[in-house]
């Protein structure tokens, strides 16, 4: 990784103190959503796309321009990388373009590859590995319902992918416990945390819990699996009713009604995926401030990421 470039590709790469510093600095900047500070202007930042997204090419787009700055978005397939280009030339060429770039691509050995070439902030809107950039919300979103992460209960359902890997990453830093309800098969021998408990069964996961959550079966690019070993893993009433009176239920999005999540759950006040999925935006707005930061340029009314 280049010397002082302040890369955000997984949460494992950066220290607690400062991840709890930019969310904290992602809930004053939802605090000026309609004041807008303008600290991104004269800036650029690329997003590159080899998959679908909704929320995250949003959120980076608006969050650049609401701050002043200015976005470009390609996708991979358009570019020269996907033919013939190497990671090293398409790195180098794009540093020379813009101030930060965002990249959403399975691999994420490539992402690490591309960002050890880069002169800029690369940001890792998703990979198979990880999404910290999701992960930073769904903490503001707990911290806005509950008060605090520390100390609560997260009881994950489903699929162990990419998501929960962040989850399992948060623990330690946020000091939260995480349940993870999966099938047997998916769990892996290689968590050492002791944050973090594998429960066979469903309803012991959410016994007590304050946040359920869980993610679609079907990652991105798994399309035609088979989804029945997910079953018992599903976000119905009934599981709810085991977690505390007060428990919010999460989903990242998008979602598949009645496989991971049941109707009745999406329409209950336990329910914040909405908020969820706006505070990708402000969460968004605070990681590219930190990234930009250190990469020379002069943030005005810079939040203090050291201080906080
Ligand atoms: N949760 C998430 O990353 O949404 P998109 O795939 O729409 O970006």
């Amino acid at each position: 990784m280049s010397k002082n470039v302040r890369h955000f590709l997984d949460l494992n790469d950066i220290s607690g103190e400062t991840l709890k510093a930019i969310l904290s600095h992602a809930h004053a900047l939802k605090k000026q959503k309609f004041n807008p500070p303008q600290i991104f202007q004269g800036l650029s930042l690329a997003m590159v796309f080899d998959k679908r997204s909704t929320r995250t090419r949003m959120s980076f787009e608006v969050a650049m321009k609401q701050l002043g700055g200015h976005t470009i978005v390609m996708n991979m397939e358009e570019m020269q990388i996907g033919g013939a280009e190497s990671i090293e030339d398409t790195a180098n060429v794009v540093s020379g373009f813009v101030d930060a770039v965002m990249v959403r691509m399975s691999d994420h050995d490539k992402l690490c590859e591309f960002a050890s070439y880069t002169s800029i902030p690369v940001i890792n809107g998703l990979t198979d590995h990880s999404h910290p950039c999701q992960i930073m919300a769904d903490l503001m979103t707990i911290e806005e319902k509950l008060g605090s992460v520390g100390g609560k209960k997260i009881a994950w359902f489903g699929d162990y992918n990419n998501v929960t890997r962040t989850f399992v990453q948060a623990a330690p830093i946020w000091g939260f416990d995480l349940a993870i309800s999966c099938p047997k098969d998916l769990q892996p021998d290689n968590v050492n945390n002791d944050n973090v408990a594998f429960v066979n069964d469903a309803s012991q996961a959410a016994q007590g819990a304050d946040v359920i959550v869980t993610d679609t079966w079907t990652s991105m690019g798994q399309e035609g699996k088979n989804i029945d070993k997910f079953m018992p893993h599903q976000v119905n009433a009934g599981l709810m009713a085991k977690a505390k009176d007060n428990a919010i239920f999460m989903h990242c999005m998008p979602i598949h009604q009645n496989e991971e999540v049941t109707d009745d759950v999406l329409a209950s006040p336990a329910c914040v995926i909405y908020d969820e999925a706006e505070n990708r935006l402000h969460a968004q707005k605070a990681i590219l401030a930190w990234c930009l930061e250190e990469a020379g340029v002069l943030v005005q009314d810079s939040f203090d990421f050291e201080a906080e």
